[in-house]
Formats: C-alpha cells, sequence, structure tokens
C-alpha cells in the first residue's frame, strides 16, 4: 500500500517530502541544508555550524542558502538555559532567523516558550527535541507545535527508548510526531511512516553526501561502520553522544572521569561542568570532522550506519525516499 507524503509535518513545514535533515554540529554546512530543501524536504540551519565551524556571519550564510534555494529551510534552537550572553545570542539568532523568513524551528533541551511566541506571532511553527513522555509534556506546555522523537539508534544525543515506544508513549498527544534515529536508507523511511510517523529526522545518512563539507575520511568510517562500531560516550559532551569506536575513542574511555561526574551532579556545578565539555568538544569535534587526515578520529554517528553504503547527492536520498514511499 502506498503512503501519503501529506502529512502534518509538511503541512506545517511547507514542504513537499516529510524529510528533515537535522542539526548537525559540526556537520551542517549551508550547501548541505540547501540541497535537502531543494529536493522537497527540509534542511535545519545550525547556528553554531554555520557560523563558528563553517566561518559564516549568520546572516550572510542564512541568505548564502536562500540565494541556493527558495524552498522552506528551518533553524535549531538549543535553548538550554546555561549563560545570558548564551541566551541574548540565541535569541537574536532567532530572530535573525525570522527576519530572513525561516519560519520552521525545531528547539533542544530548555523551555520552548519564547520561541514558540516569537515564530507563532508571524505563522511559524516550532517542533521540540524529545527522548520521552516528561519533556514531551514540558515541550507542549511551552506551546510547541509538533514533537521530534529522538529514539535509541540516534545519531548525535540519543534517547533511551526505541522508535516504536515512543510511538506508544506519545501517540495521544495530539500533535505531529517524527521519528528521528537509525533511518539510513528508503526502507526505514517507509516504516517510520507506517508506524503512524508524519515524517523522520535524519543525521548520519546526510553526512554521507557529496554536499556536506564532513572530511572523506569521516564519511568513509560511516560507510565502513556496522551497528556494533557505534558507542555512547559522555567524555566528549558530558552527556551521552554517539560516536564511531576508532582508536581516539578506545583511548579516551566511555564514561566521564570522577570529578566530572561529581560536578556534573550537582546543581552549581553542573552548568560550569557542561560549559567546559561544551567548550572542549565543539574544538575537537570540529578539528576532527574535516581533518582529512584521520589523525583525530572522533567522528559522530548513529547506528543508521548500518544501512549507509555509498555517498550520495543528499537530493537523490531525498527524491529516493519520496517514491520509496508512494510506490510502496
Ligand atoms: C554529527 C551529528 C551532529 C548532531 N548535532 C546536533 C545538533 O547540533 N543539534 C541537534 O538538535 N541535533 C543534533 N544531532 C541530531 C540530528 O539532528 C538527528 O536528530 C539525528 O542525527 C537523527 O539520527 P540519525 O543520525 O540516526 O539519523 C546531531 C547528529 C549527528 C549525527
Amino acid at each position: 500500500m502506498s503512503l501519503s507524503l501529506d502529512t502534518p509535518l509538511t503541512r506545517h513545514a511547507r514542504i513537499d517530502v516529510p524529510l528533515i535533515c537535522g542539526a548537525m554540529y559540526p556537520c551542517s554546512n549551508p550547501e548541505l541544508v540547501a540541497a535537502v530543501s531543494a529536493a522537497g524536504g527540509i534542511g535545519i540551519v545550525q547556528p553554531i555550524s554555520l557560523t563558528f565551524v563553517h566561518g559564516h556571519d549568520y546572516r550572510e550564510g542564512l541568505r548564502l542558502i536562500r540565494r541556493l534555494t527558495d524552498r522552506p529551510i528551518g533553524m535549531n534552537a538549543l535553548i538550554e538555559a546555561s549563560s545570558r550572553t548564551y541566551r541574548e545570542r540565541m535569541e537574536r539568532w532567532v530572530d535573525g532567523a525570522l527576519e530572513e523568513g525561516v519560519r520552521f524551528f525545531i528547539t533542544s533541551l530548555g523551555n520552548p516558550r519564547w520561541v514558540a511566541d516569537r515564530a507563532h506571532a508571524v505563522g511559524g511553527v516550532v517542533y521540540h527535541d524529545v527522548t520521552e513522555r516528561k519533556w514531551a509534556l514540558k515541550g507542549l506546555e511551552g506551546g510547541v507545535d509538533g514533537l521530534i522523537a529522538v529514539n535509541s539508534r540516534a545519531g548525535g544525543h540519543a534517547g533511551p527508548k526505541s522508535a516504536e515506544t515512543l510511538m506508544d508513549e506519545l501517540g495521544d498527544l495530539g500533535v505531529p510526531l517524527v521519528c528521528a534515529g537509525g533511518i539510513g536508507n528508503a526502507r526505514g523511511f517507509v516504516e517510520a511512516l507506517r508506524l503512524g510517523y508524519a515524517g523522520a529526522q535524519l543525521g548520519t545518512r546526510f553526512i554521507a553526501t557529496e554536499e556536506c563539507r564532513a572530511s572523506s575520511a569521516y564519511k568513509k568510517a560511516i560507510l565502513r561502520a556496522s551497528e556494533d562500531d557505534i558507542v555512547l560516550s559522555e567524555r566528549l559532551t558530558g552527556v551521552p553522544v554517539a560516536l564511531i569506536r576508532t582508536p581516539s575513542i578506545e583511548r579516551l574511555g566511555l564514561r566521564a572521569g570522577p570529578m566530572a561526574r561529581w560536578m556534573l551532579r550537582h546543581r552549581r556545578t553542573k552548568h560550569l561542568m557542561r560549559t567546559i565539555y561544551a567548550l572542549r568538544s565543539a574544538w575537537q569535534l570540529k578539528r576532527a570532522s574535516f581533518d582529512e587526515s584521520d589523525s583525530s578520529d572522533y567522528w559522530q554517528a548513529g547506528c543508521s550506519v548500518r544501512d549507509i553504503h555509498e555517498v550520495l547527492p543528499a537530493g537523490q536520498i531525498v527524491r529516493a525516499f519520496a517514491a520509496a514511499a508512494t510506490t510502496n
């Protein structure tokens, strides 16, 4: 039975294919975001990746994407309450995106209320990343329009639950759910739609594309890796992040050290420790993702590596997924 590509997500985001190229630090570059949107899905801008990693002035970077495609793009607002400076910067980024015509936002962590209020005022929508019901309810209290259900097979910060369990847990909340995690091919996309998801958010699959600026060593590692090679380590960012097991990761170990663990547990020191981790990992990931020598092999990827076997143009992936859903 063929599936309709017309879902609450495509209506909300004003796109043709219910497929999101999720925000990726440091892998979201303007060309990748634009290619996914141009093909009918939606690419999400990661502001720190756009500016710090890829060296664009924020507004100029958004306009570059706009020159590559006039189709909708989205923006990721990581709204964890860390420091006032960070919050002010994120507010400027969200306002800048709204002024440049962005109408689709994905919030992570924190209370999304202020983003929802600003987006709704101009007809935009906000989806919130969640890993369990508790966070979904908080997001809905904050006025979001949909939820990105991040499952245990996801790249980045994976959740504890499977795609099926998340559908059972969140299915009654009355908002569109997007499946994030573990989808590497068209079959996985079709399965997510069949489970009742309004669409899918992919990260790892879009790193192995021609438009992604990640090094070819990183892309090759994704093609080579099997699901067993994916490990969760808290040594890099302070919270478990999915990485390809490589010599550097083996050396680093998977658990935070005792001092860091203590600091992460206590309210007063938690944010300081997170900041230290964030700054250090930002450098490490930036350097590793673009280093062609593969000497610094800190490579983030999720379990979808299992189904990723070649580097493809991003648009081809979007079109193949759409075709598989409608001809199934
Ligand atoms: C390298 C990498 C970096 C990521 N960075 C972010 C990020 O900065 N913000 C965010 O909300 N999600 C981030 N994610 C999560 C993705 O947006 C997406 O939800 C996830 O990759 C889906 O799982 P998949 O990799 O199995 O497709 C990242 C994922 C990867 C693989």
